[in-house]
């Protein structure tokens, strides 16, 4: 039977990968809280569609900072694709290129950025983890940039590594033959502690930096004249100062509830950033989207447009990139109904008017 939404994916998957794989894939910090409230945030919104609205010609197709998309959606930077499928992130390109939208690929790929790109054939992103020896950073930045990443995406979120209680219990660690491959020596490995800590938490809590700062960002500027986007915001202040300092996207994200555990939902955190930033930012949102009706939320929210994490890994795991390109026409096809049943044949016509805020009972 073929799989027919993104929870049954993830029910596949987790039949498929061993208890190790599958811990590290869709584990949340500490108590999980911010994991499971990304999620249920999405389905308290209510949605009030339109009526007798003509949407025979519609599309999903959109722009994030300039760059056309199929769908107001774009795939999350996640760690080590390998994991799920021998060709790991090459066949998340392919896939992410043929569905017309954008990838962003995580420092911690098992693929070097150089062999992802050349498989692209849509627009590259690179995520950015900032190292404690600021040229491990620029090197990063310069690879990235010369193997035709468009943009360069921050994260902020990670002073520290937070524990995911599963990775501890596993001991999580690379398997022979794998590496962070976008990093040379000692810092490609995750190998197994003798403590029972994962090996992915102790590489990063001894490698990547925790003393940046706004003056880091600044420093990290002068490095490229690519975009750059900051991930992991869920402040208006930080938001603000972000546009001040020139950035031109934010990602409101809380790492998939990976990091600080009772962090806010992101869905709460879009009307406020959106209201405080105005259009000197463009603003994305990730965790917890399955469904088309989170996306139709998040725009009428103010978000220029989603970003998925954990579906992308289900998809590689279940059927390589062939399983990717499932999830993303799922995903597309649930964009497209929705916007047909609420009444809007383009994204512009995705507006605030449509959502039923909980509690609100009031007006239109
Ligand atoms: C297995 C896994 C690995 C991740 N690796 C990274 C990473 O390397 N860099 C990063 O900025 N975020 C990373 N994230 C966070 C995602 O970019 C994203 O914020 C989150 O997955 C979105 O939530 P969702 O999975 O519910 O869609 C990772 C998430 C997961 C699940």
């Amino acid at each position: 039977m073929p799989l027919i939404n993104l929870f049954e994916y993830e029910e596949r998957a987790a039949e498929i990968l061993n208890e190790a794989r599958l811990g590290y894939y869709s584990s949340g910090a500490r108590d999980q809280i911010s994991l499971r409230n990304n999620r249920d945030a999405w389905e308290t919104i209510h949605l009030l569609p339109h009526i007798l609205v003509d949407v025979a010609n519609r599309t999903t197709k959109t722009k994030i900072l300039d760059t056309p998309i199929s769908m107001p959606l774009i795939v999350s930077p996640t760690a080590m694709h390998k994991l799920a499928h021998p060709e790991g992130e090459v066949a998340t390109a392919r896939a992410v290129g043929k569905a017309g939208t954008i990838m962003i690929l995580s420092t911690l790929s098992t693929v070097p950025v150089e062999e992802v790109a050349a498989a692209a054939t849509g627009p590259i992103w690179f995520q950015l983890y900032i190292y404690k020896n600021s040229k491990d950073t620029e090197r990063l930045i310069t690879r990235a940039t010369e193997a035709g990443c468009s943009a360069i995406v921050i994260t902020v979120d990670a002073p520290v590594w937070d524990v995911r209680e599963a990775d501890s219990r596993n001991h999580f660690s690379l398997p022979e033959g794998m590496r962070l491959a976008n990093l040379t020596g000692d810092m490609s490995s995750v190998a197994a502690q003798d403590s029972p800590a994962s090996g992915l938490g102790a590489n990063l809590n001894k490698y990547l930096s925790c003393s940046n700062t706004w003056d880091t960002i600044r420093d990290v500027q002068k490095m490229t004249d690519l975009p750059i986007l900051l991930k992991g915001v869920l402040r208006t202040d930080d938001a603000c100062r972000a546009a001040e300092l020139g950035i031109k996207g934010i990602v409101i994200s809380n790492h998939g509830g990976r990091q600080l555990d009772t962090a806010a939902p992101t869905m709460t955190r879009i009307a406020p950033i959106v209201e405080a930033v105005g259009d000197q930012v463009e603003v994305l949102v990730d965790g917890g989207v399955r469904r088309g009706t989170d996306v139709i939320k998040a725009i009428a929210l103010g978000a220029k447009s989603v970003m998925v994490g954990r579906p992308i890994l289900w998809g590689l795991t279940v059927d390589g990139s062939d399983g990717i390109s499932h999830v993303l026409a799922l995903l597309h096809e649930e964009i497209d109904t929705a916007m047909a049943l609420c009444g809007c044949p383009s994204v512009d016509d995705i507006k605030a008017d449509l959502l039923q805020l909980p509690h609100d009972f009031s007006g239109r």
